[in-house]
Formats: C-alpha cells, sequence, structure tokens
C-alpha cells in the first residue's frame, strides 16, 4: 500500500471501530459480528505496524494492550478517594434522611439512588478530551497508575468526541467483571491446574493489576460511571451531571433513578434486592445521594466519607438446615474439595441441597461435625455456602468428621503441599476426574477447539473405555462411536437424558478431531494440559524453543531463562515431562500428526540475532516493549527477564531502571538504544 492510501485507510478504520465500539457499548445496539469487528482491528493494527507515524494518538488499538510496565507508577488524587458510609438497616437510612432534612431546614430532599457495583474503583483523567491516567483508589490518598491496562477496556472512551468536554476531567467508577466470562475465567484457570479466583471482584482487581495488557484486553472487564469533577462546569445536581457524562460518551448505567421520599428509595432497594442475580454483573447493595450539589456541598464530608451521601448493603440470604454427610470430590486437577450434602432448604429462589466446605482448615474452624444444624448463604450471590454452626443445639447425634487421606477415586495416598489449602490426589495419568478433566480442556475452545465434543460427550467416551487419555482420541473410527449411548441422571435423580451417537454427531466428531490436527503448535502446547503453563506461556515457550522436542531438552536454568518464566513454571514443565507415561502419550500424539513444531509462518523473519540473548528494559519511543521483544524473535533472538553473563545486549528505553544499568555496566555488556537496535535488525 502506499503512504498516502495508508494514512487515510488508518484514519477510516480508526473511524469506523470507533463508532462500532460506540454502537455496541454505548447504545447496545452492534451492527457487525464481533467477528467483522476484530477483522476491522487486525487490519489496522498490521497497517499501523508497517506506518506507525500515520498511528492516530488515540487510535482504538491501544485496546488492544500492548506495552509492559513492571511496576506501577503512582498517583496523588487531586480530591481523595473516600468510602460511603454502610448500613444493612432501613432505620439508619430513615435516620440519614431525616439528618439531611434536619440540616437544610426542608421538608422534602431529592435523592438519587445507584446500584452498588461490587469492583474495583478506578478514576479516569482526561485532559483536553484525551484519557490522560487511569489510577487505582490504592489507599484513598493515592494509587496505581494503571492507564494501559484501562485503555483495553472497550466502554471506556479514549477520546471525547463532544466539543462540550472540558478541558480538564476527572471521571470515578467501578471496573468490573462479568459474571458469565468470570466462570469462564475460572473454568481456564482450573484447566491449567490455576487456583480459580474466589469472585468476580477479585478477578477484576487481579486483572487491572497485571503487567501484560494484552492478557487484560482479553478479558471482557466492564467501566461503569458514577462520579464527575470538574471545575469547569457548574451543574446544579449529581443526577445532571451525570446526564452529561452520558451526553458526552461515558458508560452511565441507566438504573439510577430519583425519588423524594423515603418510601421510593426503600421500593427501589427491595426491587433490586429481587432482581440482582439477573444482572451479569454483582452488585452489593444501593447508593443513596443527595441529588442537590448546593446541599452536597454544605453537608461535606467525615474525614472518610461524604455526609450527603449513605450505602445500604443486601443481607445475604441466611438459612439454617441439617448437614448430612460429607463428599470428597476430586476436580480435574487432582485438588479435593469436601462438599457438604444438606437437607434440602429453599435460599434465594434455589433449593439447595449441596454446599462447599472448601478445605480441611475450613473444616476445622467450623468445627462442624455429622448431624449439625449449619447456617448456609450464597457466596458472591453464585455458589452457596457453610458459613457456620448453629452450636447450641448440638445434640447427641452430632459426629465428628474424619478427613480423609486416599483419593476416593483412585486410591491414591493424598499429599498436601506446604502453604497450600488443599489436599491433593498426585495420580494426574490413572485418576478418572482428572484424565477427564485433561481431555476436556484439550478440546476446549482455546486449545484444541474440538466443538463437537461437549462435556458430556468426553465423559461417555471415558465411562465406554474408548478414551483413556489423549492420544485415543485420534484412534477412535466411526464404528467405534456409532450408536454409542449413556444415560445422565440429574443430582437429584429426578430427570433422566439419554445421550446416543447417531451418523451426524460422529461425523461431527470425526472431523473436529481431524482438523485439530491443523492447530499451530502453540495451541497445541497450551492444551497438553501443562500446570501453570496458559495461553500466553505456551505461546513464549513455543517461540523459544520452536519445538516441543527442544522444550523438553530444556534444563530448569535454560526455563528460567526464557521471559517471564519463573521457578514455579519451569519446574511444572520439568515434572510434567518427567511423569511416568508421558513419553509414550506424546509419541503417539506425534505419530497421530499433532503440530509439535513451529511452522515456517510462524518462524522467523531473519536469522540475524540467532543465539543472542537480550534484556529489554525502559519506554520506548517507536515501539512497545511487547513490540520490541516480538521483533527480537522474529529476528532469532532470545528474550531474557534479567541481566546475567550470558546476556549479550540490553536494550535500554527512557526511564531504565540504575540498578539494571550497572549491572549491565560491571558484566560489560554492551546496550543498545532503541535506533542502534532498529539499524542492526535493518541491516
Ligand atoms: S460514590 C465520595 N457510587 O463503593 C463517594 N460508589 O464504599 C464516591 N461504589 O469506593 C463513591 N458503586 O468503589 C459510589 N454507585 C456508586 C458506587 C460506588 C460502587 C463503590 C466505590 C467506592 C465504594 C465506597
Amino acid at each position: 500500500m502506499r503512504p498516502e492510501n495508508a494514512e487515510a485507510r488508518i484514519a477510516e478504520l480508526s473511524a469506523e471501530i470507533n463508532k462500532h465500539n460506540q454502537l455496541y457499548y454505548d447504545k447496545s445496539n452492534p451492527l457487525i459480528s464481533d467477528y467483522d469487528f476484530d477483522m476491522l482491528l487486525e487490519e489496522l493494527i498490521r497497517l499501523e505496524k508497517e506506518f506507525p507515524e500515520f498511528k492516530l494518538a488515540d487510535s482504538p488499538t491501544q485496546r488492544v494492550g500492548g506495552s509492559i510496565s513492571k511496576s506501577f507508577e503512582q498517583h496523588i488524587h487531586k480530591n481523595p478517594m473516600l468510602s460511603l458510609g454502610n448500613t444493612y438497616s432501613e432505620e439508619d437510612l430513615y435516620d440519614f434522611d431525616q439528618r439531611v432534612k434536619k440540616f437544610a431546614n426542608v421538608e422534602t430532599v431529592e435523592y438519587v439512588c445507584e446500584l452498588k457495583y461490587d469492583g474495583v474503583a478506578i478514576s479516569l483523567l482526561y485532559k483536553n478530551g484525551v484519557l490522560d491516567k487511569a489510577v487505582t483508589r490504592g489507599d484513598g490518598v493515592k494509587g496505581d497508575i494503571v492507564t494501559n491496562n484501562i485503555k483495553t477496556i472497550r466502554s471506556i472512551p479514549l477520546r471525547l468526541e463532544s466539543e462540550k468536554s472540558p478541558t480538564e476531567l476527572e471521571m470515578r467508577g467501578e471496573i468490573l467483571f462479568p459474571k458469565d466470562a468470570f466462570l469462564k475465567l475460572n473454568n481456564e484457570r482450573l484447566g491449567i491446574g490455576d487456583a480459580p479466583f474466589a469472585n468476580p471482584r477479585n478477578a477484576a482487581s487481579g486483572t487491572i493489576k497485571m503487567q501484560d495488557s494484552s492478557v487484560v484486553a482479553k478479558r471482557p472487564l466492564e467501566c461503569f460511571l458514577y462520579y464527575v469533577l470538574t471545575e469547569e462546569k457548574s451543574f446544579e445536581s449529581h443526577y445532571q451531571s451525570l446526564e452529561f457524562a452520558k451526553e458526552i460518551g461515558f458508560n452511565v448505567p441507566n438504573t439510577m433513578a430519583l425519588y423524594s421520599n423515603i418510601e421510593g428509595i426503600f421500593e427501589f432497594i427491595k426491587d433490586w434486592n429481587n432482581a440482582k442475580d439477573k444482572l451479569n454483573f454483582e452488585i452489593d447493595g444501593v447508593v443513596i445521594k443527595v441529588n442537590d450539589f448546593a446541599l452536597q456541598k454544605r453537608l461535606g464530608f467525615t474525614a472518610k466519607s461524604p455526609r450527603w451521601a449513605i450505602s445500604y448493603k443486601f443481607k445475604a440470604e441466611r438459612v439454617q438446615t441439617r448437614l448430612l454427610s460429607v463428599d470428597f470430590q476430586v476436580g480435574r486437577t487432582g485438588a479435593i474439595t469436601p462438599v457438604a450434602n444438606l437437607e434440602p432448604v429453599q435460599l434465594a429462589g434455589t433449593t439447595v441441597k449441596r454446599a462447599s466446605l472448601h478445605n480441611a482448615d475450613i473444616m476445622e474452624q467450623l468445627d462442624i461435625r455429622l448431624n449439625d444444624l449449619v447456617y448456609v448463604e450464597k457466596g458472591g450471590e453464585i455458589i452457596p455456602k457453610i458459613v457456620g454452626v448453629n452450636k447450641a443445639s448440638r445434640g447427641d447425634e452430632s459426629n465428628t468428621l474424619t478427613y480423609i487421606d486416599k483419593c476416593p477415586e483412585c486410591g491414591t495416598n493424598l499429599i498436601r503441599n506446604e502453604g497450600e489449602a488443599n489436599h491433593y490426589c498426585a495420580n494426574d495419568v490413572k485418576c478418572p476426574p482428572q484424565i477427564k478433566g485433561r481431555i476436556e480442556h484439550f478440546i476446549s475452545r482455546k486449545a484444541m477447539n474440538i466443538d463437537s465434543l461437549g462435556e458430556g460427550k468426553v465423559e461417555m467416551l471415558f465411562d465406554k473405555g474408548l478414551v483413556n487419555n489423549l492420544s485415543d482420541l485420534f484412534q477412535l473410527k466411526y464404528e467405534d462411536l456409532i450408536g454409542v449411548e449413556k444415560t445422565f441422571v440429574s443430582e437429584d435423580g429426578s430427570k433422566t437424558k439419554i445421550m446416543s451417537l447417531r451418523e451426524k454427531s460422529v461425523e461431527n466428531i470425526l472431523t473436529g478431531i481431524e482438523r485439530s490436527l491443523e492447530m499451530p503448535f502453540p495451541k497445541v502446547l497450551y492444551a497438553l494440559g501443562i500446570r501453570y503453563v496458559g495461553e500466553t506461556t505456551a505461546k513464549k515457550l513455543a517461540k523459544h524453543f520452536k519445538s516441543l522436542k527442544e522444550l523438553q531438552k530444556a534444563s530448569l536454568e535454560e526455563l528460567v531463562e526464557v521471559d517471564e518464566i519463573g521457578d514455579k513454571i519451569a519446574n511444572s514443565v520439568l515434572n510434567y515431562f518427567a511423569t511416568d507415561g508421558r513419553q509414550v502419550e506424546l509419541e503417539r500424539l506425534s505419530a497421530a500428526g499433532l503440530n509439535f513444531e513451529l511452522g515456517e509462518q510462524e518462524q522467523n523473519v531473519s536469522n540475524i540475532l540467532e543465539g543472542k540473548s537480550f534484556v529489554v528494559s525502559g519506554i520506548f519511543e517507536k515501539y512497545s516493549r511487547n513490540e520490541i521483544k516480538a521483533l527480537i524473535e522474529q529476528n532469532g533472538g532470545r528474550n531474557a527477564g534479567s541481566i546475567s553473563a550470558k546476556t549479550d545486549f540490553v536494550l535500554a528505553g527512557e526511564n531504565m531502571g540504575p540498578a539494571k544499568l550497572k549491572k549491565a555496566e560491571k558484566l560489560n555488556i554492551p546496550i543498545l538504544s532503541e535506533v542502534e537496535f532498529i539499524q542492526m535488525i535493518e541491516n
């Protein structure tokens, strides 16, 4: 493409993508499919790479993430980020309303009711209509600058189009992890043996504090705004300020409502308490704010919170029921979870019969015994949990519980690693739920993407003895599958479902498996389910070692030399290859035709940096740090995480740490600038 065409096309694509972003997020009315959207974005990324001089400062590609910053710089909030006074009682709300009225010396006060989003608070700073900084709450006085991560959130405008936008503006709001995406993410984490997040809030805060914003970009974070700060506008009310924020492009939820009497507020609370489970994000209450800004100003703040607002928190519904027995479940990574069987009881609209007891420590803390009356709550509104025992009602029939010491599925002695809460069954090759778990991970969308084989089918094939490990999948034939049947019985035994494989599904399964042979090596490596080796790590290992054979040969030292691979992952890789029976299995997979090597097109553009090890540090002008690292790899070089005697070059950008600089000088390692590096690869 000629430069003048590229410039025009980049501008056109940027505008188009921004438009679709807006339609999608602000108006909930997408005009094109996600796929078509991704295609536009991909074209723009490609063109910007080729013609970086035409990239717009507020390009939508920044949402894809890119640069890594090791630790976060801090920013002091211009106005401290305070918290809200909390209450669980209607009486306190009534008192709050009385206090405000008495202070204002009026009969009625207007309030805005909003949902209390259960996520992570964020402050967004705009200068001349462009997002300049995003800062976490931190300790309320100063927080972490997480701009690159926040820029990946598509519902946050990078540029405010309206002429009405103030030159300096601060918006505050809440970052949330949608419930459905949270369940999916935890499933993926379980697939590689990573600890799942306890709730969507933790997932959101963990995500915005990540170092690699390209990983953040893959998680569908949301942001709702609820507070406007600017000196350039004189709004009369909070409601008006939020309407304005909406108008200039912010995602202000339209669940907010105005009330001039306490009864209306109680009604709002009741309605949302009933409807909250239907939302795709978590709320833990309602925030009530005085609408009139003049009155807000007069009421002012205490040291900790505004006097013009209060939050009403929903009480988690709690019921009492009897503990009948405890099962010990083996998860797909071998982790044992004790599960309580309860006398069925109604809770928040569903019948609860089972609840997680988490681990041995928690059982001990609860001092829970068979036949006890226990209190059950819905934790994070998703999974019921036992929060206490009614010890006063304990009678003679109360029996102590002992924790198991052998795997209930395969009989192997359980282990418990130092510092870990869960017991484990280490028999990952032969333990049935672990085998099924590994196969489910292997076929999952981000791995081999064999979507014709859902969970139920994996279980069926395993139970029928047709698939005992990954390589068995590739031996399946039409005759093996046709007519295979399994009856699934629901947990309470009331429903049965018969699954039977007919011609069409058998064909789909076989083509799905066949097609998976085209998956590139990084996906295959991820699909193998090596503990702690997620998608990004698999890519890094694949690029670095280029084949499974080379990866297998790597020592601990060689593994930790790879950028962002630490001892934990390195040891897990070594363990994986050293496990009994693994070599035979890998050979069978290789014989079946899986890609165990990086393909031609994934290989390098040149070998000019062959055998050279680089440490990249600081901030660069032309490329992001990730792009620089990619260039090193594409030209045959390697990225290392820290400077050692083996480092060939240090590539130093602005703000490189003094400790690194000193170390490089001490070891006599040449230090390159970005310009020198570009010359090096262009020659
Ligand atoms: S207003 C000066 N509105 O709750 C008060 N906060 O306990 C500014 N939160 O840190 C906060 N939903 O993270 C406000 N609709 C809402 C909210 C909300 C959730 C969070 C926020 C804040 C915490 C206060």
